[in-house]
């Protein structure tokens, strides 16, 4: 049961008027510069958390009049912007400019009466838009446009770039269909703060934040919302607490450890959404896990969500994965690329298991840009040096300060293409020697492995902990295999009779999965190749050699 309401004018009279302003654009350039890079990641939080506030969700009939609608809302006060996407039926965004416009809108709808519904009085910010006569709503109908919400199947992507003219627009390509839209962004946010109202029953002062690849720049559409709940916001009272002599029961009963008390935090939160939360659908309560979580699904957006509490690590990680994403536009067509191939061919998993994780390998992309002459990307400890006063943090005994003001960061020099960098990300990996070296970012060197886990990939923050240790040996063969293939496919050069014959090439070729008819093919044109290029790579990457590839993985 999820209250509804009925959007009704306040005062029509005035709503008409005001209709051409309820509809006018926001500030040029306003969102456009959220995603420059030239904000710091708490700068791009504080501002969308914010926007998150004014805005409600609005579930819209088949047939909307969308001019009627503005119109409507605008009598509770100005739309700064709007959007509308499908999902189970037509939705709209609506961003106000002032957050008591939600209040105004939010009391002019009556509570249903009880012989209808059954309904706890909790306001929310999800409305439905009904008018009494849908003949007068579709009149005037003009088309809406749907913002995507989903990005194309990789098979229509396949198509796409089968039509680019080098790798590196094929990479641009990809990233373009797959990344986050300004729009899936704020309905990110949007849920962030819709799960903040609830927070807010049991502690005032808390907020919701995401964090993972929804903020991070690498998201994908279609990616999970990780968030947490935040109760560092409280600093204020931390500072006074210390100045007078009382001591406060803070919150909550006193509790013998830190896990406990987040398990109890999660349970009552997760309770209250999976009784009282509109639209959260499948709430799943995962306490005992390493990180305690509650999963849901938010059905008015869609989005599957994964809530947490407060988790400065991965909080930071967030940040430097953002910092890396903005300071070269390589960075991110490179790891939007690596991702792709990898979930195309199974390396990559949406449920947990012995797969190497996207976050993992996006550590592994960052790692292979760090070692490029001269580096593409500057290493962790060189973020450190760059660190100034308001940038401190130390989490659990570890420093984790590094610099957060990109514009005191120096762009690289290194100008290798795109084309370059995938096909050497490949032979690098291919050839890299797991058995004995792990990947270490903060240092951006390759370091003797500090135990056997098959792929050692140091924590950029809790520096002797292995991210990738769930990550098994076979699991990490297949990675190289795979790696060895795509270098080989790469390098071949039979573009120009690729796209005479129409068929996919450069990327598009990776994308498609190596069956058992690919490698004969492979082994068949092998014979008839008399390249330099070709035979030296062959030989670097031994593939005729079997034992090559296990000794190269420590088996
Ligand atoms: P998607 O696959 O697009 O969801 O990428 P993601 O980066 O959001 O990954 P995921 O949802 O699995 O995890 C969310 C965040 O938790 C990551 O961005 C990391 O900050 C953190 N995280 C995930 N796995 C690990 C891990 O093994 N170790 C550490 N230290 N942090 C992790
Ligand atoms: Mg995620």
């Amino acid at each position: 049961g999820q209250p509804r309401g009925h959007v009704r004018p306040g005062s029509s009279g005035a709503a008409v008027q005001r209709a051409p302003q309820a509809a006018a654009p926001e500030e040029p350039g306003e969102d456009a510069e959220v995603n420059t890079g030239k904000k710091t990641f708490t700068e791009v939080q504080t501002e969308r958390l914010e926007q998150a506030e004014r805005t409600v969700l609005i579930k819209c009939p088949p047939k909307l009049n969308e001019n009627k609608l503005l119109q409507y809302l605008s009598s509770h006060g100005n739309i700064k912007s709007h959007f509308f996407f499908e999902n189970r039926g037509i939705h709209a965004l609506i961003e106000f400019s002032e957050k008591n416009s939600i209040a105004s809108l939010q009391d002019a709808i009556g509570v249903p009466s009880a012989a209808e519904y059954h309904v706890v009085p909790f306001k929310s910010r999800l409305f439905t838009f009904m008018l009494k006569n849908p003949v007068s709503q579709a009149a005037e109908e003009t088309p809406l446009h749907l913002s995507p919400q989903f990005h194309i199947p990789v098979k229509d992507l396949i198509q796409k770039l089968c039509h680019a003219d080098s790798i590196s627009s094929q990479m641009y390509i990809l990233l373009n269909e797959y990344q986050l839209t300004d729009e899936n962004i704020k309905l990110r946010y949007l849920v962030c703060s819709l799960v903040r109202d609830f927070a807010h029953a049991y502690f005032p002062d808390s907020t919701v934040k995401p964090f993972g690849s929804s903020v991070n720049t690498f998201g994908k559409l279609g990616c999970d919302v990780d968030m947490f709940l935040d109760f560092r916001d409280t600093q204020k009272h931390a500072a006074k607490m210390k100045k007078g002599p009382f001591e406060m029961e803070y919150q909550m009963k006193r509790l013998p450890s830190e896990r406990l008390a987040t398990q109890k935090i999660l349970s009552v939160i997760g309770d209250c959404l999976d009784n009282f939360g509109p639209g959260c659908v499948s709430v799943q309560k995962i306490l005992n896990a390493r990180c305690p979580l509650v999963k849901f699904s938010h059905q008015p957006t869609g989005f599957q969500c994964d809530l947490s509490v407060s988790n400065s690590i991965a909080i930071k990680s967030s940040e430097l994965l953002y910092i890396y994403g903005c300071l070269d536009s390589r960075v991110r067509a490179l790891v939007f690329s690596v991702r792709c191939w990898a979930r195309v061919h199974g390396l990559t998993n949406s449920i947990p298991g012995t797969w190497i994780t996207n976050f993992s390998l996006t550590m592994m992309v960052m790692f292979f840009l760090q070692r490029r002459s001269p580096p593409i990307i500057p290493t962790l400890d060189q973020l450190k040096e760059l660190a100034d006063q308001k940038d401190k943090l130390v989490i659990g005994g570890y420093d984790c300060s590094f610099v957060s003001d990109l514009s005191k960061i120096k762009r690289t020099n290194n100008t290798e293409t795109l084309d370059v960098l995938l096909g050497d990300f490949f032979e690098y990996y291919g050839n890299f020697d797991f058995r004995r070296n792990s990947i270490n970012l903060r240092k951006g060197k390759e370091v003797n492995k500090p135990e056997s886990s098959p792929l050692y990939i140091w924590n950029p923050f809790e520096q002797d902990l292995n991210i990738s240790k769930n990550v098994n040996q076979p699991q990490l063969e297949k990675f190289v295999a795979m790696a060895r293939e795509s270098a080989w496919i790469l390098r071949k050069e039979e573009k120009a009779q690729q796209m005479i014959n129409k068929e996919p090439w450069g990327l598009a070729a990776l994308l498609i999965p190596f069956g058992k008819s690919n490698s004969n093919k492979m082994k068949n044109r092998m014979k008839g190749i008399g390249s330099e290029t070709i035979r030296n790579l062959l030989d670097s990457l031994k593939l005729n050699n079997p034992n090559s590839l296990q000794k190269a993985v420590g088996k």
